[in-house]
């Protein structure tokens, strides 16, 4: 058994804790000793030292980044069954890719419910936020619903300011709830702000022909369709919602009561 490695020298640690090198203070004693026992070049430790560090910051930042990004499920590109999907292999991969972040274009998903529209959003989201993106997910609704708030006290340019920290901007369940005319309005303006600067990625069970239903002004429904397409990847999902799939493989085949 080795003996436990002496403590790092008093001066050593509080230089390491000033500089905030957590885990460079956490290792450095024990890799003194190893490094001495080991007869390791000098390079070789400060190497060990250096990566450890590193690693340990990109860590915590990228757990920073999947908190501030709001997911409401844990949801992976690795658990999508492409195969029995309606999206295509290679629309999916360039998604995957993530090359569309890259050059701010919007991904936008459309189809029926339990068609995987939240679970590709969500995983595309965490796949943003493993890459280095910042990411932030909101069911649409509740983005208006910050957008008015903002209303109330004329800081809607801020707060859009403040969205558009984010590099990609998720917003499900487009088009459930009906917008009033300022909801309209509001949406519109967020989008127009996002437009070419920002990556977009937008879930709706509604066919762009049918934006109308849920934006009440013509000429803004069209204008943010046009926006968002401009530079967009658009796939439709389709197909039984897998919910009820799964509701029958547990219910061993038998159709489902309703009620
Ligand atoms: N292609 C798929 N592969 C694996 N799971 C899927 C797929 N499509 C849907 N699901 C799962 O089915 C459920 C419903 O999907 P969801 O993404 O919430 O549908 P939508 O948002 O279109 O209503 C979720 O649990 C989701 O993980
Ligand atoms: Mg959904």
């Amino acid at each position: 058994m080795t003996a436990p490695a002496p403590a790092l020298a008093p001066d050593l640690a509080a230089g390491l804790r000033r500089l905030k090198l957590a885990r460079f203070r956490a290792i450095a004693a024990e890799l003194c000793q190893t490094a001495k026992t080991q007869r390791w070049a000098p390079e070789e430790f400060l190497r060990t030292l250096i990566e450890a560090e590193i690693a340990a910051r990109d860590d915590s930042n990228l757990r920073l980044r999947l908190k501030a990004a709001g997911f409401p499920v844990r949801k992976r590109l690795e658990e999508f069954k492409v195969q029995v999907s309606s999206i295509p292999q290679p629309t999916f991969d360039y998604l995957a890719g993530l090359e569309w972040v890259r050059a701010r274009e919007n991904s936008l998903c459309i189809g029926p419910a339990g068609t995987g529209k939240s679970h590709l959003l969500i995983a595309l989201g965490h796949a943003a936020v493993e890459a280095g993106h910042r990411v932030r997910y909101f069911v649409a609704a509740d983005l208006v619903e910050t957008l008015y708030r903002g209303l109330a006290d004329n800081s809607v340019g801020r707060v859009i300011d403040g969205l558009l920290r984010a590099d990609l901007i998720l917003l499900d369940e487009l088009g459930f709830a009906p917008l009033d005319a300022t909801g309209g309005q509001l949406l519109f303006r967020f989008v127009a702000a996002a437009y070419e600067r920002r990556s977009l990625g937008i879930a709706s069970h509604s066919p762009f022909n049918e934006w109308g239903r849920f934006l009440p002004d013509q000429t803004t429904a069209v204008s943010l369709v046009d926006r968002l397409l401009h530079h967009a990847v658009v796939v439709v999902t389709s197909g039984e919602s897998f919910r009820m799939r799964e509701a029958r493989t547990r219910g061993g085949g038998l159709p489902l009561k309703q009620g």
